[in-house]
């Protein structure tokens, strides 16, 4: 494809406003709408979420997650603690995250620190998930190089037969990590490039909210 030909590639954002007035005064409140909205489009991976961090020399990297609770004001989901991600948080907690909606036009940047949830909250989950995602939590741990596909099939063979009639239990290298957000910006894409942006920062025990240029 040549450059010319994905330069040609636009598209209008529609004309779905969003005001100052129409926003939840706590933006937490404001995402859980716009995500009932986005289940209701039937937003393709509605909670799917890009997770930034940092690595030990300052460089990013990106992943998606999916957003699977919110609890106690923290964004929570589920991975490998002995993953690329797991190194990088505990290098640096600071994170950003990012839902996309194309359906909506919508977009919500998201700033904060990340820590692993109680241990509980994991095993709970956990246990609630279906068998087969329990035994690939099992495998080799994620990120790690491994020698061929037939390598990570046969260790899940094995696995299944270990694990036979017998509950799975939580390994300690797999759980969740919640995020406490302290920045939002809720995107609104618009015809014209013409977007409304609004960013919610904190301001003691409230939020401030502000207009951004599209
Ligand atoms: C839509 C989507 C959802 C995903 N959800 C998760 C998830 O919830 N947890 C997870 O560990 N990986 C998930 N992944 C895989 C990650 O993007 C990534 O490949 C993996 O976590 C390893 O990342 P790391 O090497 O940065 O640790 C998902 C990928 C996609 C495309």
């Amino acid at each position: 494809m040549s450059t010319r030909e994905l330069a040609s590639i636009r598209r209008e954002y529609g004309q779905r406003p969003l005001t100052r007035a129409s926003l939840q005064t706590e933006p937490l409140a404001q995402l859980e709408l716009w995500l009932e909205e986005a289940i209701v489009a039937q937003a393709n991976e509605p909670t799917a979420m890009l997770v930034a961090s940092v690595d030990a020399q300052g460089c990013p990297d990106t992943r998606w997650v999916l957003l699977k609770n919110i609890v106690e004001e923290q964004l929570i989901f589920y991975s490998n603690y002995q993953s690329r991600k797991a190194e990088q948080f505990a290098a640096n907690s600071h994170v950003a995250l990012n839902f996309y909606w194309p359906e909506l036009s919508r977009q919500v940047r998201l700033r904060g620190l990340v820590s692993q949830v109680a241990p509980e909250l994991s095993d709970h989950y956990f246990a609630g998930r279906p068998r087969g995602s329990q035994l690939s939590a099992l495998l080799s741990p994620q990120s790690q190089v491994v020698e061929s596909r037939q390598f990570l099939e046969e260790q899940y063979r094995q696995l299944d037969t270990q694990w036979q009639d017998k509950t799975i239990p939580r390994p300690t290298s797999w759980g969740g990590y919640q995020v406490q957000v302290n920045e939002y910006e809720f995107w609104q894409g618009r015809d014209n490039r013409l977007h409304d942006r609004f960013r919610y920062t904190r301001e003691g025990q409230d939020w401030s909210v502000e207009r951004l240029a599209p």
